[in-house]
């Protein structure tokens, strides 16, 4: 992600051949299926310079990773360079208050702020921390379905998938839950602008929703400046890191980027993989059955499709090299998590979904290198009992009609996904 810094024109003819094949990701029929236009960009080069995006992309599974983990490349670049110099406009104006949102954004900065900050989330996310989330994560999981299962029919992201994940962020975090609609509301209209076709009416809803999203926050640090409680915001606030203490301003910017990466890409995930697996029967039946474990099916519905299906990095220094091709610095390389999850050179008949896959988890959905997700283990622990949760309640699901996806290329999602538990019959093999 970050199709929120636009590049100028090119200023200068590279070498490179252009893609033939048009990637274009603002194009309905690509957000319907990438995966034919992801493959024959994979096969076409490892790495090409597309001029009308303004960007290199990078295509292939060992590339991505190696770029991932390149300490030349930034999420941001302007702790080294300034906006002429990397090709990028200065950051609109009319959109401040987004900015000062993203601005201490783990998603957004480099070391050492990024190293400093991240240091102390992750002392939040330890094994044991994330662990004890399991049997709150079975328990809700449970309970959210059968609500929804009395109903018959129900939307499986609405009613299910997204009051389950923000609520066991916000539990995590220790962020009240009674606004939760208010919390989903702002993520959505927030990480609009990380597609390469924000408008501007989105853009200024992103904004409002920031500034929302904001005052919300600094109300809650205030609370728990006043009265600390065990949880995350209150350790956020008395932190002490580096002789310092952290500021409201990267306070706010770290529970926002939590709690909105804290949902997006699990729910997502969670509706496409249904969607793949209610529309490949036998693949759901061998999870009924229990011939595969729910946590083996998780790692196969991320990389089979993935919820987040590009993320980019600015070249910070002279003398790369990706695939061999040389890139300047001051370039963006865009990196296709879906050209990579499906390539045949690491696993193979990439399209099919196989919920057996030995490699599946060697999958680049979570990322790599200082980025890596952080909260990859609790992201697992969710989407395992949730699939355990539906294939031991519902395991006649079926979907109501076929859903509609998001407009969206980067965060690749449906709209609503709409089932309802048909013939349902005593369980076997999921527990
Ligand atoms: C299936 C679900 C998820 C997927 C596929 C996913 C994917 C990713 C990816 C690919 C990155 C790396 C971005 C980059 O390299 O530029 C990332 C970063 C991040 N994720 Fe996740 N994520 C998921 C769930 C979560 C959850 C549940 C949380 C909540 C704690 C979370 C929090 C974060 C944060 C804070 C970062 C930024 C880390 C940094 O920049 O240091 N993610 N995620």
């Amino acid at each position: 992600m970050q199709a929120l810094f636009p590049s100028g024109p090119a200023n200068y003819l590279f070498e490179v051949a252009a893609p033939a094949v048009r990637f274009d990701p603002t194009d309905p029929a690509l957000v319907a299926d990438p995966y034919p236009t992801l493959a024959a960009l994979r096969e076409q080069a490892a790495v090409q310079y597309d001029e009308r995006l303004d960007r290199w992309l990078v295509t292939r599974h060992a590339d991505v990773r190696a770029c991932l983990r390149d300490r030349r490349l930034g999420r941001n670049f302007r702790h080294v360079g300034s906006e002429s110099e990397f090709k990028a406009e200065p950051l609109d104006p009319r959109w401040q208050a987004f900015w000062d949102v993203e601005r201490w954004s783990l998603l957004f900065i480099e070391p050492p702020d990024h190293t400093r900050i991240r240091k102390l989330v992750a002392s939040a996310f330890t094994p044991r921390a994330v662990e004890a989330m399991r049997a709150p994560a079975e328990r809700l999981a449970g309970e959210l379905l059968d609500g929804c299962l009395e109903r018959g029919r129900f939307d499986l992201l609405y009613d299910f998938a997204q009051p389950y994940s923000i609520t066991l962020i916000c539990r995590l975090l220790g962020v009240p839950t009674d606004r939760h609609r208010d919390l989903l509301d702002w993520s959505h209209r927030h990480v609009k602008m990380y597609e390469f076709d924000t408008t501007e009416e989105q853009a200024l809803s992103a904004t409002e929703a920031a500034a929302e999203f904001r005052a919300y926050v600094l109300g809650l640090i205030e609370e728990r400046r006043r009265s600390p409680r065990d949880d995350m915001v209150s350790a956020l606030v008395a932190a002490r890191v580096d002789g310092g203490r952290l500021s409201d301003d990267e306070i706010v910017s770290t529970v926002v980027v939590l709690l909105n990466a804290g949902h997006e890409a699990t729910v997502n995930t969670l509706g496409n993989g249904m969607r793949g697996l209610l529309g490949n029967r036998g693949e759901w039946e061998r999870l009924v059955e229990g011939e595969v474990a729910p946590a083996a099916a998780v790692e196969e519905l991320i990389r089979w499709d993935p919820p987040l299906q590009l993320f980019e990095r600015w070249v910070l220094e002279d003398g790369v090299e990706v695939a061999g091709v040389s890139v300047p610095r001051g370039e963006v390389l865009s990196m296709l998590f879906g050209a990579a999850n499906h390539d045949p050179r690491v696993f193979d008949e990439p399209e099919r979904l196989d919920l057996g896959r030995g490699n599946a988890a060697d999958h680049i959905g979570f990322g790599g290198g200082i980025h890596v997700c952080i909260g990859a283990p609790l992201a697992r622990i969710e989407l395992e009992a949730s699939l355990r949760a539906i294939a031991a309640r519902a395991p006649g699901l079926e979907l109501v009609e076929e859903p509609v996806r998001v407009p969206a290329f980067v965060i690749r999602g449906f709209r609503e996904v709409q089932v309802r538990a048909a013939g349902n019959r005593p369980v076997r093999g999921v527990t």
